[in-house]
């Protein structure tokens, strides 16, 4: 198949895209939190072609984007406390679990009787929603098992020649996919943390009232009936072996200076160290992905810096350091934990 990139959109280029997810094609697009592999979400299809084209279990439900935050009472029952969420966080990354109304057809929502909704602020995305004139079915726009994308190159690499087109937006702001939450009544659940924090939640909605769904910070173990069913696969997982270090920064540097050929994901400044204090013979691919006390820095270069280590064809061991886990952070140890596939050293 052949895939057409588009940079710039403009009257003409967003009518022929938006035409183009009417009548089936996928487009992967720009996000503030990842790409998104776009169909048409009334289109059981064009759903079927997205689990295609990522190599996605067809268990594992899609989210319905949609341009504004009042379309969502036409696929869903809205309950009240979705009102107040979306007057504080919405559009933005904030993914809404809520009972799907018929026109939602079942290969989109994998047979559940729930929709996950979410209206996103980029203004690419919305725009190509608005110009479909359907909510667009998106998962993340990677092949399944590998990091989510978070620039047009990496959607290339990922799903050239599979999908109809690319938008390129430059680099997602986020770099990690949305919050998902349940709502029952006054109380929310976590089932994936991401850039609308745990904090946020509690200030909003009271602390009593916002819980951690047990796949944040769990594995899942095969007779549990994950919440959120993408949770429980082995998610965002490069080539390489991933294992988590536990421990102060002085324990972290002098672990992994001293590991042969090894890999490190570290913080800003932990390179250097590190660097220093090798052999000068045994070389380490040393990568870094923010300042320590940065954590939207950390979730910024994540899902860049697990690629860079397949693209350099790393099938060593990566060592990492645990994220502190408060605002974003909970977000960037959720994705590292599962990356890791639950893997911790303690030093
Ligand atoms: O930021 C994001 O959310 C990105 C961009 C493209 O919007 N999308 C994204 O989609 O991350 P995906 O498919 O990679 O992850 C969606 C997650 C999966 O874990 C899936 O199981 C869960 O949402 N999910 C979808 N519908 C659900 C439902 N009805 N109930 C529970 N979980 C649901
Ligand atoms: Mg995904």
């Amino acid at each position: 198949m052949d895939t057409r990139i588009i940079t710039d959109l403009n009257e003409e280029s967003l009518s022929t895209l938006g035409t183009m997810i009417r009548a089936g094609a996928l487009v992967a697009f720009p996000t503030e939190t990842v790409y998104g592999l776009g169909a048409n979400a009334l289109d059981p299809e064009a759903a079927k072609k997205i689990y295609a084209a990522k190599g996605r279990p067809s268990d594992n439900p899609l989210i319905i984007h949609l341009a504004e935050v009042a379309d969502a009472a036409l696929y869903c029952e809205v309950p009240p406390l979705y009102k107040k969420l979306a007057d504080a966080f919405l559009p933005g990354p904030l993914t809404v679990i809520m009972k799907k109304k018929p026109i939602v057809p079942d290969e989109v929502t994998a047979g559940l009787d729930t929709v996950a909704v979410r209206v996103p602020s980029h203004p690419m995305a919305r725009a190509l929603i608005r110009a479909a004139g359907v909510p667009v079915a998106a998962p993340s726009a990677n092949l399944s098992g590998r990091p989510s994308t978070t620039c047009a190159a990496h959607v290339i690499a990922d799903l050239y020649g599979r999908i109809d087109a690319i938008v390129d937006g430059g680099e997602s702001e986020i770099g990690l996919e949305s919050t998902i939450i349940r709502l029952d009544g006054e109380r929310v659940t976590v089932l994936r943390p991401g850039g609308i924090t745990k904090e946020m939640l509690c200030d909003l909605c009271g602390e009593e009232n916002v819980s951690l769904g047990a796949s944040v910070t769990e594995q899942f173990i095969g007779s549990d009936v994950p919440m959120a069913p993408g949770m429980k696969y082995k998610h965002y997982a490069p080539r390489s072996q991933v294992v988590l270090l536990e421990g102060e920064d002085d324990a972290f540097v002098s672990f992994t200076a001293k590991k042969k050929g090894c890999g490190v994901l570290c913080y800003d400044g932990q390179a250097e160290r590190i660097r220093a204090a090798r052999p000068a013979e045994d070389e380490a691919i040393i990568k870094t992905f923010g300042r320590q006390e940065r954590r939207e820095e950390q979730a910024h270069g994540l899902f860049a810096m697990l690629r860079a280590f397949d693209d350099e064809d790393f099938t060593g061991t990566v060592y990492a350091p645990m994220p502190e886990k408060d605002g974003i952070g909970l977000a960037v140890f959720n994705r590292l934990i599962k990356a890791a596939g639950f893997h911790v050293v303690k030093l």
